[in-house]
């Protein structure tokens, strides 16, 4: 069961990579919102979804802080969703809708091992 739960952060880890790794490399070039911030996003939603699972690890899950992480998760997906639709329609993403899909990928990731 232990080995099964490591493999599902593996895949929650592999999804924040997708999408901050997408969002780094947008950052030094067209500031745009492609597909691999939200296959990214995706992946970390739903693996993130399987691990707030009762896993019977002999400790409780902070369900406080998997609440603010989904929150944070479910603005990250407007900002992608809404500066996606930007640009198609203008052809570029407004700023205030591109730099907080970053800085809020980093703030999951700082909720997630700060906040014990
Ligand atoms: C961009 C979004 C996210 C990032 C960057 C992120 C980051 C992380 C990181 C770095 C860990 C490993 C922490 C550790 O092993 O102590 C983790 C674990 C976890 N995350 Fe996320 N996360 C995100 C979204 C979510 C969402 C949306 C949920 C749930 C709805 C979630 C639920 C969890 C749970 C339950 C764990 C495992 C805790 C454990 O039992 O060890 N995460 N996350």
């Amino acid at each position: 069961m232990s080995t099964l739960h490591t493999i599902v952060v593996i895949v929650h880890l592999i999804g924040f990579a997708t999408l901050f790794g997408g969002w780094v490399v947008e950052a030094f070039s067209q500031r745009g919102i492609t597909k691999v911030m939200q296959w990214g996003l995706v992946i970390a939603l739903v693996a993130g979804l399987a691990l707030s699972a009762p896993w019977d690890l002999g400790y409780e899950p902070n369900y406080m802080k998997i609440g603010v992480k989904l929150l944070v998760v479910i603005v990250i997906g407007a900002l992608l969703g809404i500066g996606g639709a930007r640009q198609k329609r203008n052809g570029s993403v407004p700023a205030g809708l591109f730099w907080p899909i970053g800085i809020l990928t980093v703030l999951n990731v700082c909720l997630a091992l700060l906040w014990h």
